[in-house]
């Protein structure tokens, strides 16, 4: 597609699950690539609009709930400030961070729900669903699990099979069993709102043909999708912990918590445009709007075909533009896994490495999961740490500063005749910020940061071949332009690595 001129970004990071801290996969798999693109974003001019909170709906909370034997309001209302607080820590440059359980965000999600059934957009359905008796409720999502019909995993979710991620009912489990009582459940005729997915199909597939500048791990999985054949889903479920669905015959339902969750993305816009004293409109409604949504694998077909497809529906809203969802990060050669405390807790790493946030933020970035799953070592995380920050970058900007002082006082000494090293020099550090925004733009963050560091190696280069530490007698005319172009690269290097 033609390169499109827009006006303004908006950049959402997945509303994460306020049942639990957050750990390393996250920040790698989605905050700090969309916290680095955002920063690009802002410093090159760009009107941007950075948005996250977290998910408070759904299954997972009320979970959490029954394991910590508190409310679901009270699990939200702890993990939502721990969670708040640790991208703070990280330096999470969010313009908002909001939750979805406000009720401005209840009456969103009522409002585009309505919008899309006044139209006719959803349809209408009796099904038998499973339902526990010993514990009197539906079974929805998580709240069922059983094997995985494609790939046998023992634990899959009614919802979603974690092992081979993928998009499951309730209905294709083998030996289904209840989450709340371990009981085999029985089926239960129920009313439910559905999303005509199969309809919609030809509207999504040209919407997706016309980006073909997506990761290939992103179009994988959405191609294979649209190959299978998009079917009708439920946006509706039979629970109690949720937003009502606004119709008289929906007693006892809620809003399907991944109808309502990205709808938060819209909400949190609208109550930050109101804080900054702004319109949020533009932000979601105008064709020369960007569109972005940062993610890790498994909330690909949420965002690249159910929630493009709700947003088709209601018919006032653009289209994501991209969606560079990351893939996994492991753990020393075993998935994260919050179950079995198999993570690096991001609290926990500030404890170990206080004021060190950057240096977890760098490995993650130059690590990062972008086309495949990838392994988080300590060891790997020590040598970066000692190699690159302190032997490359560490070393070069302290050697410019600290020659800076002794011959100049601190002060940034003129420049005088160039010889062709230094040309070459200064050419390498003209094309750097081109060269490394070409990157970001385009959502490679581990090049981009791999070329920053080069630029600083090239500094190191250039200090060990003209060594300005011994010219002082021989040739004193020389060390003010030395030191001059070495500052003129630390500078760069601290806006680009910024
Ligand atoms: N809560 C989901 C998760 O942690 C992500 C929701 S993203 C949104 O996997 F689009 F729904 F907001
Ligand atoms: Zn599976």
């Amino acid at each position: 597609m033609a390169e499109q001129q827009f006006s303004r970004t908006t950049v959402t990071a997945a509303l994460i699950y306020a049942n639990g801290p957050i750990h390393i996969g996250h920040l790698a798999g989605c905050y700090v690539p969309a916290d680095i693109y955002v920063r690009y974003l802002r410093a090159t001019g760009h009107d941007v609009a950075f948005i996250s909170g977290t998910d408070e709906h759904g299954v997972p909370i009320t979970i959490r709930a029954q394991k910590e034997g508190i409310t679901p309001q009270e699990v939200v209302d702890k993990y939502y400030v721990q969670i708040r607080d640790s991208f703070a820590e990280f330096g999470i440059s969010f313009d908002i961070y909001s939750r979805t359980s406000k009720p401005a965000h209840h009456r969103m999600s009522q409002d585009i729900f309505l919008q899309i059934y006044d139209k006719g957009g959803f349809v209408e359905e009796t099904t038998e669903q499973y339902f526990d008796p010993k514990a009197g409720q539906f079974l929805a999502d998580r709240y069922i699990v059983g094997t995985c019909p494609v790939c046998g995993n023992e634990n899959a979710y009614g919802d979603q099979c974690e092992r081979c991620g993928s998009t499951l009912s309730p209905t294709e489990l083998i030996n289904p069993r209840s989450a709340l009582s371990g009981e085999t459940p029985v089926l239960k005729p129920t009313k439910n709102w559905y999303l005509p997915l199969d309809a919609l199909q030809p509207r999504l597939s040209t919407y997706v043909e016309s980006h073909p500048e997506w990761k290939t791990n992103v179009a994988g999985q959405v191609r294979s999708w649209l190959s299978e054949g998009l079917k009708p889903r439920a946006m509706t479920r039979d629970l109690d912990w949720g937003i009502r669905v606004p119709l008289s015959d929906a007693e006892g339902k809620v809003l399907y918590v991944w109808f309502d969750a990205p709808i938060g993305y819209i909400t949190f816009t609208q109550e930050w445009a109101e804080q900054v004293g702004k319109a949020w409109e533009p932000y979601w409604k105008s064709a020369d709007t960007k569109l972005v949504h940062f993610i890790g694998k498994d909330n690909i077909v949420f965002h690249c075909l159910i929630f493009p497809a709700m947003l088709l529906a209601e018919g006032s809203y653009i289209l994501p533009d991209n969606v560079p969802a990351n893939e996994f990060l492991n753990l020393e050669g075993d998935k994260i896994s919050t179950s079995r405390n198999w993570a690096v807790w991001l609290h926990e790493y500030l404890e170990e490495f206080p004021g060190r946030a950057d240096v977890l933020r760098y490995a993650l970035c130059a690590n990062a999961p972008e086309s495949k799953d990838n392994d988080f070592t300590w060891k790997d995380f020590q040598a970066r740490n000692n190699s690159e920050l302190a032997d490359n970058l560490g070393n070069f900007i302290n050697r410019a500063l600290v020659l800076t002082q002794k011959n100049f006082g601190g002060a940034v000494p003129p420049v005088g005749a160039l010889l062709d090293l230094d040309r070459a020099l200064l050419a390498e550090l003209a094309a750097a910020p081109a060269r490394i925004g070409e990157r970001l733009a385009t959502y490679r963050f581990r090049d981009a940061l791999a070329e920053a560091m080069n630029l600083s190696r090239a500094g190191n280069k250039y200090l060990a071949e003209t060594e300005p530490w011994k010219l002082a007698k021989s040739q004193p005319e020389r060390v003010p332009t030395i030191l001059n172009l070495s500052l003129q690269l630390a500078a760069t290097l601290a806006v680009v690595l910024e």
